[in-house]
């Protein structure tokens, strides 16, 4: 299909990774013998030999449910034993391995009573959180506006509000005795953990010592909701954790970039005692769900999205079925969408349902990146595959790869990047170009009854292309690639003459297309948004010139039919969907990511069934209504959140 890759070589994953890099997973050996977590554990590339220091956590027990046995725990935070326990089993029905129990957000407190009752009517391990202090102070109030006002609004700030206000109201802020008193008291009824913050952990450890029951573990925690500290700073956090007597160290930090959470990675992969290392906020969403990879002892799934305990944690169905959490292993290969925004975009459920289709050690997550040039030199590992690249780094993308393929070149923008597993290096390509010509290239294959095998049909075919922005360039010069003599229609003439100059095309202005009619059996390609929804009754050329063309494209894929493709139909041209640009392009983009054939030409879909390009176009619609849903409700609640604070 693309004689131009020839010289680009492919990626095949081998799934034995080369450890080249300072981050990898290749030091993590869940299985080993006797000790499940350390034994195998080597330290290396660690600026601080600090957590080689012994714990008594060396014998935390882990139920293995997959392939790997890092826990699943949801927050139950609720105002009344009752309605946790209600979400209790909610929690143990949607797969949790065991429930954090905010004591905090319970009213009306009755320590022995409550918690007799949650630990009898609990079905799963339990976990007793108690935090201190009220959040809902000036300061924080004064803080969350400023985080606002630094035009932030979005879902993070919306988990911000509900993690500093909501938990402000519930957060304990009585006597400290009393609240240590009570955490004394849930291990003695019976807790599996106990989480007790870094500042009082020393004291309270010395209180139990001796006394704790063996099944009972102490998580001792270290929040910082300001940043991630250095790999030096954090080593030395796991050794003052450690070194106040705790089974489990947890280390919560907040991700400024996506590339904090590197760091966190780094910890949790050397080290030698169970640990929990997660990163807050969208940029940190990657440590909540790798750390399935990276040997962290457990990570937070809420029951529903939004309902956080802390910012940027994900639902537990999220983690179940959207990143197969279970499947994930020191071997599994990470691709992802670079973006952003980045949230709304629904590939990780295209490319995880994919990869599970087909059995591919893969998993496909959102990368909210602000630099790509230093995302993808901290991300250096071939643990990190392949990446799909949108607004606004596809230009970025391309300075960025070691090697670009000449058509994305010529384009300029790369929406694909692959790391070669031998040497590291990075190959762009752009994929939008080739799910389009492919649809295309189909389109008159069935139309003429022609084979797959052969030369393109659009070779020697005037092919007219409207619009010279993004997509208007990666169709011309996929055209022209496939030996089409092509033609840019654009409103702004200049920008055609421009594009048409640097690939070898003629230019048009827009206004002159409804005369344009040099011969028959020609193709067109809208790369404009004329017609799209909300505007759905425009066309960029009138149903009377319409009858020149033998083949119909248009990238606008809301709605999939458009005035220009109903009218060319009408006129007896064939008509190919902008839907099947956005289905071939990730199929192109499968295809790189995994080395498997594109599931386009694969017998079987990721539905499991033969592949009907009705499914395809059904789920890209449904994805599609989704992202706009979401968008929308987002927005409101951002204003309102807005009008309210200010
Ligand atoms: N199906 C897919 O997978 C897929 C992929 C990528 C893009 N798309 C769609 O393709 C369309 C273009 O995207 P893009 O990234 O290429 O955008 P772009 O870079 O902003 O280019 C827009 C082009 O459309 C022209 N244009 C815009 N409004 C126009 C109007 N009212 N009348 C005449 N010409 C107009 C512009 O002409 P001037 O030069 O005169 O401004 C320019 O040539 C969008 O609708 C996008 O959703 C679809």
């Amino acid at each position: 299909m693309l004689g131009s890759f020839a010289k680009l070589e492919r990626i095949l994953p081998s799934h034995q990774p080369t450890f080249t890099t300072t981050l990898s997973s290749s030091t993590y050996r869940p299985n080993t013998p006797n000790n499940p977590l350390y034994l195998s554990l080597r330290l290396c590339d660690m600026e601080t030999t600090n957590v080689l220091l012994a714990s008594s956590g060396a014998n935390v027990p882990r139920v293995e449910t997959g392939k790997n046995p890092t826990l699943i725990c949801v927050p139950v935070m609720a105002e009344s034993v009752e309605k946790m326990v209600v979400d209790i089993y909610k929690a143990k029905a949607s797969g949790a391995d065991l429930v954090e129990i905010r004591l905090d957000s319970l009213t009306g407190f009755s320590p022995r009573g409550d918690i007799e009752a949650l630990i009898r009517e609990c079905p799963l391990p339990t976990l007793f959180t108690y935090r201190f202090g009220s959040i809902q102070s000036l300061s924080r109030i004064i803080e969350f506006l400023l985080y606002c006002i630094g035009s932030k609004m979005g879902s993070l700030s919306v988990n911000y509000l509900y993690d500093n206000t909501k938990l402000g109201r519930w957060s304990y802020d009585g006597d400290e005795n009393e609240r240590l008193d009570v955490l004394r008291l849930a291990m003695d009824l019976g807790a599996d953990y106990i989480d007790v913050e870094l500042q009082v952990a020393r004291e309270f450890n010395n209180s139990i010592y001796g006394k704790k029951p063996e099944k009972c573990k102490v998580i001792v925690s270290s929040h910082n909701y300001q940043m991630t500290p250095s790999v030096e700073d954090l080593g030395n956090l796991v050794a003052k954790i450690q070194a106040t007597g705790a089974d489990i160290v947890k280390i919560a930090t907040t991700a400024l970039d996506i590339t904090d959470v590197a760091r966190i990675f780094q910890i949790t992969v050397h080290s030698q005692v169970p640990i929990i290392g997660l990163v807050m906020g969208e940029r940190g969403l990657i440590s909540r769900i790798l750390c399935a990879k990276f040997g962290g002892f457990l990570t937070f799934g809420t029951l529903e999205s939004g309902i956080v305990s802390a910012p940027g944690q994900p639902t537990i169905n999220d983690l179940l079925n959207l990143y197969n959490f279970r499947q994930l292993g020191p071997d599994t290969k990470v691709f992802g969408i670079i973006g952003k925004p980045v949230s709304h975009s629904k590939s990780p459920i295209l490319y995880n349902e994919a990869f599970k289709s087909v059995g591919f050690n893969g998993v496909y997550v959102h990368l909210l990146v602000d630099d790509v040039a230093k995302f993808l030199q901290t991300y250096s590992s071939c643990d990190f595959a392949g990446f799909s690249c949108t607004i606004p780094h596809k230009e970025a993308a391309v300075k960025c790869s070691d090697e670009v393929d000449p058509v994305a070149k010529s384009i300029g923008a790369v929406n694909c990047i692959i790391r070669r597993e031998s040497d590291g290096k990075l190959f762009g390509y752009n994929t939008d170009y080739v799910g389009a010509i492919s649809a295309i290239e189909d389109g008159l294959r069935a139309k003429h009854n022609l084979s797959s095998s052969g030369s393109s049909p659009l070779a020697g075919k005037l092919f007219v292309v409207i619009g010279a922005g993004g997509a208007g360039k990666a169709l011309a010069y996929g055209a022209k690639e496939k030996g089409a003599r092509v033609v840019i229609a654009n409103r702004t003439y200049d920008r055609a003459r421009e594009l048409a100059d640097t690939i070898g095309a003629d230019a048009l202005s827009l206004a002159d297309l409804g005369n344009f009619h040099p011969e028959d059996d020609m193709i067109l390609a809208n790369t404009t948004s004329i017609g799209m929804q909300p505007k759905i009754d425009e066309t960029p050329v009138s149903k009377h010139a319409l009858r020149y063309y033998s083949l119909v494209f248009d990238a606008v894929y809301t709605p999939k039919i458009t005035r220009l493709l109903r009218e060319a139909e009408e006129s007896g041209a064939t008509i190919v969907s902008g839907l099947e640009m956005f289905i071939g392009q990730a199929y192109e983009q499968f295809e790189r990511f995994t080395g498997l054939p594109g599931m386009m030409n694969h017998p079987r879909n990721y539905f499991g069934k033969p592949c009907q390009s009705t499914d395809k176009v059904r789920l890209v619609k449904i994805l599609y209504m989704q992202q706009i849903m979401f968008s929308f409700v987002i927005q409101i609640i951002s204003t309102l959140l807005g009008v309210f604070l200010l």
